[in-house]
């Protein structure tokens, strides 16, 4: 990607972005600020700019009348960098900004969410090789001289056009066989599924359909559901989708719902919600990419231990009592009708293995779709979700764990908290002196909440504006109407009512805080746990890979400020956005890709952090911004003083 300079005056500061940057993210990147308050949607009209020079593209806008636009101003949030620029922010633009901000960005990573076929890239030598493959025949009807019956006319010809001898035949396959051969004249497709070295003959459709070949990649989050379609005869990624989890009713973590499945028919309903999820999203995922629902050949499935077993109906009762064993680790195919998963009748699913009760098939995908297995050098993988797991290593050992973390960075327990998608507000600047923030959304849409990168955002520009301190409490003595107190306590105004799409005004208040800051706590605990574990300092890590189901961007130096992960070098560190699609997806497009994940499964070695005493010292010490001992974050310091 072609990258372009950007200056901005008065404030004399310049940032390097992509080509085709949105010119007010550039203005956040480089620290200017400016006026921002529909999140992008550019109907509140306030964050005009004059080019001075360059080439930029723009989108049109009611808020810039004729003589605006022969006068040379621009929305920031409808304008994108063609070119390098020199942009200047007109006072108007400013309004309320005593002085031009002086902080120095002291770590500068942006972690923009890689592609679905930049992050295939992370993995090196795989080829596409899908478990699943579809074969077109044609076959001579039958005569009363050749009166084989239907099936063994079928193999005749796979073996006389293909030299396929050696399969299974699904009895599933079976049951519309004749009927299926005579629709198209005797043409037909057959699916073979590839499974322990052998093939097996899964599905029979009338007439040429060998380039629908489709795949479900399936990320069974506690709080947040995510599948993509894939073509398996190209690889690509066709399209995405997410949902809450239909089981957030019975429980926002897998101990409530353990407890909650013990009940009754609860296990039976656990299961039928979250598969009523999957169902929800398959029919969204076909709508977009107008597929048909026969396209679907194929599923791998990720998700922690607890949502593995409550997807396939299995009892979790031993997984929340010590020592914590699971009904399985490893599973073998499943046909994802006896589930209630609506596909066709010859699709089955891949669950892909866990290591342990709380490092489940999650964590062995994003393992494997990160490429991590692969790494020669010191690697921490971090995956924030509902819970957080660790993992320390390189291609010759891996040392996991996992903290409950909550599910407060995916929207849960927070007020206006949502997921990452349009509408929520990922990016935010609060101006050190007047208090005003500036927001941009996904899809540059009015603001309907916040995800969790507009969160790690807002609880780091709180801190380093003073407006709350270390321990996540608000200065309710500043000037702002910003910063108010009401009957649910002290809270932040990140847009006012008339300027969200939902009509009221968006806050983040204390309790938000709190949670984000306890969640943070656990994770940054783990992290410590492990390094001492393996005695290995933060700066012996030379590769730091960050999972979880952000907005499209995270900031490191931001994640830093709060606490959230060591401080280290940005270069250092990926954002690879949702780890366990990652590897769900490349087992669909790689059938070796399989054993690969068990042997990662196997070679984990996993710590309980319950019973170790350490974890509740370290989690205590992180309970404040960023860390009780300050020192173990020198950029953090810096910036603090550097506020004056
Ligand atoms: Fe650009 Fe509102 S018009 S942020």
């Amino acid at each position: 990607m072609r990258k372009c300079k950007v200056v901005f005056y008065p404030d004399n500061k310049q940032i390097e972005v992509d080509k085709g940057e949105n010119l007010l993210r550039a203005a956040m990147l480089a620290e200017v600020h400016v006026n921002a308050s529909c999140g992008g949607d550019g109907t509140c009209g306030k964050c005009r700019v004059v080019i001075d020079e360059g080439r930029v593209s723009r989108q049109p806008s009611p808020k810039l009348s004729s003589e605006d636009i022969e006068k040379g101003y621009y929305l920031a949030c409808r304008t994108h960098v063609e070119s390098d620029l020199i942009v200047r922010i007109p006072p108007e633009s400013r309004l309320g900004e005593k002085r031009v901000l002086d902080r120095r960005r002291t770590v500068s990573a942006c972690g923009l969410l890689l592609s679905p076929e930049d992050a295939l890239g992370l993995v090196k030598g795989w080829k596409l090789d899908p478990k699943v493959r579809k074969l077109s025949i044609q076959l001579s009807p039958p005569t009363l001289e050749d009166n084989l019956g239907d099936l063994e006319r079928l193999k005749r010809e796979l073996d006389r056009k293909y030299g396929i001898r050696d399969f299974q035949v699904s009895f599933a396959a079976l049951r519309n066989l004749a009927a299926t051969l005579r629709e198209r004249n005797w043409q037909a497709t057959i699916t073979f599924l590839s499974h322990g070295g052998r093939e097996r003959l899964v599905q029979v459709e009338a007439g040429d359909r060998q380039k629908y070949n489709c795949g479900l990649a399936v990320d069974l989050g506690t709080t947040t559901v995510y599948a993509q379609l894939l073509d398996l005869n190209t690889g690509k990624t066709l399209v995405s989708a997410s949902d809450y989890n239909a089981q957030v009713s019975c429980g926002e973590d897998v101990i409530t719902r353990i407890i909650y499945s013990q009940k009754g028919e609860n296990l039976a309903r656990l299961q039928q919600l979250v598969v009523s999820t999957v169902n929800g999203l398959i029919d969204v995922l076909l709508q977009k990419s107008k597929r048909s629902i026969s396209d679907i050949t194929f599923m791998a499935v990720a998700g922690n231990t607890t949502m593995t077993h409550l997807f396939l109906g299995l009892n979790p009762k031993y997984i929340r009592e010590e020592p914590y064993i699971p009904t399985i680790a490893f599973c073998s195919l499943v046909r994802a009708r006896e589930l209630g998963l609506e596909v066709g009748d010859g699709v089955y699913v891949y669950v892909l293995p866990g290591r342990a009760s709380y490092v489940g098939g999650d964590i062995t995908a994003g393992i494997l779709g990160s490429g991590m297995y692969q790494a020669d050098e010191l690697t921490l993988y971090i995956d924030i979700g509902t819970n957080g797991e660790i993992v320390l290593g390189n291609r010759d050992w891996l040392l996991s764990c996992s903290c409950s973390a909550g599910p407060a960075f995916e929207g849960g327990t927070i007020k206006h908290g949502m997921r990452a998608m349009t509408g929520a507000i990922e990016s935010v600047r609060i101006s050190r002196d007047t208090y005003e923030p500036m927001i941009l959304t996904i899809g540059q849409t009015k603001p309907k909440g916040i995800c969790g990168s507009g969160m790690i955002d807002a609880v780091a520009e709180l801190f380093l504006s003073r407006i709350i301190d270390q321990k996540g409490k608000f200065n309710l003595d500043l000037d702002t109407p910003r910063v108010r107190k009401n009957e649910g306590g002290a809270e932040y105004v990140l847009t006012w009512a008339n300027e969200t799409a939902i009509g009221k005004d968006i806050v983040l208040t204390e309790a938000d805080i709190d949670n984000l800051i306890k969640t943070k706590g656990a994770i940054y605990a783990g992290i410590s746990i492990l390094l001492d574990s393996a005695q290995i300092p933060i700066s012996d890590v030379k590769q730091v890979l960050i999972a979880g189901g952000f907005g499209h961007y995270l900031e490191l130096d931001k994640a830093i400020v709060l606490g959230l992960v060591p401080e280290i070098p940005c270069e250092r560190v990926k954002f690879i956005g949702n780890g366990s699609l990652l590897g769900a997806r490349l087992v669909l497009l790689s059938k070796e890709m399989e054993s690969v994940a068990e042997e990662i499964a196997r070679k984990m070695t996993y710590l309980e952090l319950s019973v170790n005493p350490a974890f509740m010292e370290n989690f205590i010490s992180a309970l404040f911004l960023p860390h009780t001992n300050i020192e173990k974050f020198p950029s953090v310091m810096a910036a603090l003083k550097s506020r004056g």
